[in-house]
């Protein structure tokens, strides 16, 4: 084959180095020590810092709110962690929890900025809850110097230039704020660069989680950030009275493109779904915070109903051990696990993230359609996710654990 380059150019240079570096590497390989290089890349380095698999941190302050309380998290060197790793505003993390017998995970925003944590801490703000067993717990167990296991920061919610509009419409409900009002703390700080009407909906005006610290940030975010306070079951002056309604929405949306941001109790989901469409969005436009625990499915139209109120046995191969639970139906799986003092892989709870999943080696479930964040190749080779998985006969599951 016949090239057409200068080969003048290539007789102008000296091969002489190219030729040693046979000898050369011979050499050094020679001399080299037998054990395998243990360099690590700056990228891992960072990687482990921002996606820590566990931190460990104590409790610093306790803030009392109507009835919620706000903790704060600093690293706690004792056990290892130097610093908290940093997060989007929006993300959670996972806190694990031994309540008597039960060894469970439970996912929490942090309420705080994104700049607290360069500056060594997190905020979680916890709200009682009639059904709360975990956050009934953590109300009236922490105190200042407990020490708190949980994940690094987790989850989607957060504003992305690439999907999101640069107009944001957050519609919140009770502790569903959090997320929003670390949004606006970062929109303040000028962490994040974009404009967050926050439609907040409360009972009362009483009940209204960290209104003054609302009112705090949206006078430091310059314009940038705007609160609407919403009561359901008062009249007050400068409040909305109602619900969160497509009608409401457009009252207070800005001009132009815009992005709707959703948080809040189950039953706001469930109003969303027949509001939402209305302001007719594309489907990006939309986002929604993890809904938490799906909570009783019986009463679901595509429940099997003949499994209502039966209890079923629960198999689970787990850390290599085989050990047979019951499960009632209207408990999720992953449920049953920690109830039974099995601590079993979670964080979201939601069906979105994926952790828990594990092998349906038998058996039948029932999993409600807006949980059921599994792959199309989870489904077709029989993986299912515990912590929205319901049974509807006796079951084994495999789960796997990275600890
Ligand atoms: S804990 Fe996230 S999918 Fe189950």
């Amino acid at each position: 084959m016949k090239y057409g380059y200068d080969k003048k150019l290539l007789k102008s240079l000296s091969v002489g180095p190219f030729l040693g570096q046979v000898k050369l590497r011979e050499k050094m390989i020679a001399e080299a020590d037998d054990s395998i290089p243990t360099s690590i890349y700056n990228a891992n380095i960072l990687a482990k810092k921002l996606h820590p698999n566990v931190q460990y941190a104590v409790i610093e302050a306790i803030e009392e709110h109507a009835d919620a309380k706000s903790f704060k998290l600093v690293p706690d060197k004792e056990k290892g962690t130097e610093e908290l790793a940093y997060f989007r505003a929006g993300q959670y993390v996972s806190i694990a929890l031994d309540i008597g017998e039960a060894r469970l995970n439970k996912p929490y925003t942090i309420r705080s900025c994104p700049k607290d944590a360069l500056n060594g801490s997190y905020t979680v703000t916890v709200k009682r809850n009639a059904k709360g067993f975990a956050s009934d717990y953590i109300l009236d167990n922490w105190q200042v110097g407990t020490k708190v296991k949980l994940s690094g920061p987790l989850g989607e919610f957060y504003h992305q230039e690439l999907r999101d509009a640069k107009q944001v419409v957050a519609l919140a409900g009770g502790s569903g704020i959090t997320p929003f009002y670390s949004m606006a703390a970062a929109i303040a700080d000028g962490t994040e660069d974009f404009t967050l009407t926050i439609l907040y909906g409360s009972r009362t005006k009483a009940s209204i989680l960290l209104e003054d610290e609302l009112d705090a940030v949206v006078k430091a975010a310059g314009g940038k950030v705007k609160v609407v306070h919403v009561l359901s079951e008062e009249e007050a002056e400068g409040c909305e009275k109602g619900f969160i309604t497509a009608e409401l929405i457009k009252k207070y949306a800005p001009e132009g493109d815009y992005s709707v941001y959703l948080c809040g109790p189950k039953a706001m989901y469930a109003f969303a779904k027949t509001e939402l469409p209305k302001l007719g969005l594309k489907d990006r436009r939309i986002r929604k915070e993890l809904p938490g625990e799906y909570g009783d499915p019986t009463g679901d139209a595509a429940y099997p109903k003949e499994a209502a109120g039966k209890e079923f046995a629960l198999t689970v191969l787990i850390r290599g051990k085989e050990m047979t639970l019951s499960c009632r139906a209207d408990q999720t799986l992953l449920d049953a696990l920690e109830k039974a003092g099995v601590r079993a892989p979670s964080h979201c709870r939601s069906g979105e993230c994926g952790w828990c999943h594990s092998r349906l080696v038998s058996g039948d479930v029932y999993i409600p359609e807006d949980t059921d964040g599994r792959r199309a190749a989870d489904k077709k080779f029989g993986w299912v996710h515990p912590c929205c998985s319901y049974p509807l006969s006796d079951v084994t599951i495999d789960v796997p654990v990275i600890e």
